[in-house]
């Protein structure tokens, strides 16, 4: 394990790791997280269920006690057999308001239309990719954001430099030219706390310093591992840990963690994001 003077940040000033898990405990201890994605461009004839299935195998791997997922796409439900662990659900079948869920790995314009319901009752939420763009492209999401902050509810937004540079209404070099200073308007404007991801991690909550993720490397670079480290940061948030100081914590504990496997990898092998989710409980 890492020592506590190499964490990012106050933050961090315990261990990375979770404590060992107690011998009388049970998958209840631990958390449900509910993935709500996938499909997107089903309609076209393309399959994009893998963001989905990608954060759901992660958020598993991370140590979530049950992992469900609603795939905005009742015909893939047959998906079923695909890691058995996972339990695939109907969206109105999800007790949303006693969930963790990671929304947007996937899911294209079906999330604009599930994202009033999961902002409004999702015990705490995750938004990646899909539910990024939609936020963007509507004020009256961006407020029901705003809204939860004001209801004790954690929301953590993980934006790469495009998707948060839509959500500014600026480009995407003025995000990098000054990425601490994005990461924290976007935290103050919508009152959630906020990973802006790329080389160089910032985590932002309003009214805090940021902070710099020293962990990671180009190796994770590949399609897939923005949607692993959502569904890390759904597991972390998941066992427990709900609001304010928390929910901050288990969210740089996750993008640690996520950079860690990455500098931990064995020279030999190529890192994709199956792998990644599926090796995160080894590190
Ligand atoms: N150094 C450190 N970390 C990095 C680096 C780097 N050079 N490059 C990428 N990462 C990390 C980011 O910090 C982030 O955690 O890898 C992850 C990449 O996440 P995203 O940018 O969200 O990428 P992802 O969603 O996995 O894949 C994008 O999906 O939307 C499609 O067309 C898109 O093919 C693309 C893919
Ligand atoms: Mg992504």
């Amino acid at each position: 394990l890492p020592a506590a003077q190499e964490a990012p940040s106050a933050w961090l000033a315990g261990p990375v790791l979770p404590a060992p898990r107690s011998h009388a405990s049970h998958k209840g201890s631990y958390g449900d997280v509910a993935v709500v994605g996938g499909e997107g461009l089903a309609a076209r004839g393309l399959g994009m269920t893998g963001a989905a299935l990608l954060a759901a195998s992660a958020a598993l791997h991370a140590g979530a006690g049950r992992v469900l997922v609603a795939l905005l796409d009742d015909g893939r439900m047959a998906l079923d057999g695909v890691q058995p662990e996972l339990m695939f659900r109907r969206f109105d079948a999800l007790a949303l308001e006693e969930l963790m869920v990671v929304c947007g790995c996937g899911g294209g314009e079906a999330v604009r239309t599930v994202l009033p319901t999961v902002l409004a009752q999702a015990a705490r939420l995750v938004l990646d990719a899909d539910a990024l763009n939609a936020l963007a492209a509507d004020a009256a999401l961006r407020s029901l954001v705003v809204n939860r902050s004001v209801r004790g509810l954690p929301t953590v937004l993980t934006p790469h430099p495009l998707e948060a540079a839509r959500l500014l209404g600026l480009s995407a070099a003025e995000v990098q030219a000054d990425r601490l200073r994005a990461a924290q308007q976007l935290a103050q404007q919508l009152h959630c706390i906020v990973i802006l991801k790329g080389s160089g991690t910032v985590i932002a909550a309003p009214g805090q310093a940021p902070a710099i993720n020293p962990t990671g490397n180009a190796r994770l670079a590949t399609a897939g591992t923005g949607d692993v480290l959502a569904g890390m940061v759904g597991a972390g948030l998941a066992g427990g840990r709900a609001t304010g100081a928390d929910a901050l914590r288990a969210a740089t504990e996750a993008v640690y963690l996520h950079g860690l496997a990455a500098d931990r990898w064995p020279a030999e092998g190529t890192l994709t994001a199956g792998a990644l989710a599926r090796h995160i409980g080894n590190y």
